[in-house]
């Protein structure tokens, strides 16, 4: 399975163009050893030739253009993006279904929940009538029933499994302030000839016994890097909100909870990868202690234009 991330960044991507904070500014400065960031989004394939999208960024036409592998091959207007697989209905993870307004009528794959908000208090798929189309391929996770298998047209090779998480809705979503399953979901990729596995997830609120199985069923995690601290946006100044009240875990655990890192170091994954990285995280910056701290236990931080072959 070949994996390319698109971004590797959170929404406001790194570095964020309002933000002054030491890590923004110190990028624009040259004084950081660090790498920009677009918004976050992953494409898979088994054979490099057809690619799926996990979450569509708004940074997709600059991510497509720095991509020879999802450039059109043949024909006049073309594409080897097959289909987008959605992980919840945030801003920074749908915004790009718009970017492929011109081509072919668009495959989606997402949940009740996802499909909801994305026709009603932000309607991009009906948006998108007016242009390509969608085609919906409903993902089962609502209520009792949180997992479900599945293929993706046009690509065989590669078994998927989705599976509810505990993460957030939108900010604009009426399901904000109470999760409903379906919501958010991680993804178990399977590549049916070898058996190699990914989990993907960008977003994850909380790792108990049956995310850590997942993660430790896989040979690749690709999880939630957003934040190295519960209150590194409070430090910074930057902002009030928790990484608990945006829906995710931070690196570092505290009295109440283990951090990702701990989780990490849990799971027997041969390449265990943050991403989905803050602009106010720490291990942006490939000087920070915080970095070196990673590098120690064998743990990398996806950045633009990374390729993994699993
Ligand atoms: C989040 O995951 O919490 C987002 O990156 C927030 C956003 O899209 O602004
Ligand atoms: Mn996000
Ligand atoms: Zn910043």
């Amino acid at each position: 399975m070949k994996i390319l991330v698109l971004g590797s960044g959170a929404g406001g991507g790194f570095p964020q163009w309002n933000c002054n904070c030491r890590q923004c500014a110190g990028h624009r400065m040259g004084a950081l050893t660090a790498h920009a960031r677009t918004q976050s989004s992953i494409a898979v394939s088994a054979d490099g030739e057809s690619w799926v999208l996990l979450n569509a960024s708004p940074d997709i036409g600059q991510q497509i253009r720095d991509h020879a592998q999802l450039h059109p091959r043949h024909g006049l207007r073309s594409t080897p993006i097959k289909a987008v697989v959605l992980m919840d209905a945030q801003i920074d993870h749908v915004t790009g279904l718009l970017g492929l307004r011109e081509g072919p009528c668009l495959d989606v794959y997402a949940t009740p929940c996802v499909f909801e908000d994305l026709t009603t208090v932000f309607p991009v798929l009906s948006v998108l009538e007016h242009y390509c189309g969608t085609r919906w391929h409903m993902l089962p996770i609502a209520g009792s029933q949180t997992s479900a298998a599945f293929v993706v047209d046009g690509m065989p090779s590669l078994r998927f499994k989705a599976v509810a998480i505990p993460g957030k809705a939108p900010p604009y979503s009426p399901h904000r302030q109470e999760q409903a399953v379906g919501d958010n979901i991680a993804l178990l990729v399977e590549d049916v000839v070898d058996g190699r596995r990914l989990f993907y997830s960008p977003g994850l609120a909380e790792v108990g016994t049956q995310e850590l199985q997942w993660m430790s069923d896989a040979d690749c995690v690709l999880v939630d890097g957003t934040f190295w601290a519960e209150e590194e946006m409070r430090h910074a100044g930057l902002s009030g909100k928790t990484a608990s009240e945006m829906g995710h875990l931070p690196q570092i655990g505290d009295d109440t909870r283990i951090g990702m890192l701990d989780v990490m170091l849990a799971t027997k994954a041969s390449r265990k990868v943050l991403i989905h990285i803050n602009n106010s995280n720490p291990i942006l910056d490939e000087a920070s202690e915080q970095r070196r701290l990673l590098d120690g236990h064998g743990i990398e931080v996806a950045y633009d234009g990374m390729e993994i072959t699993l």
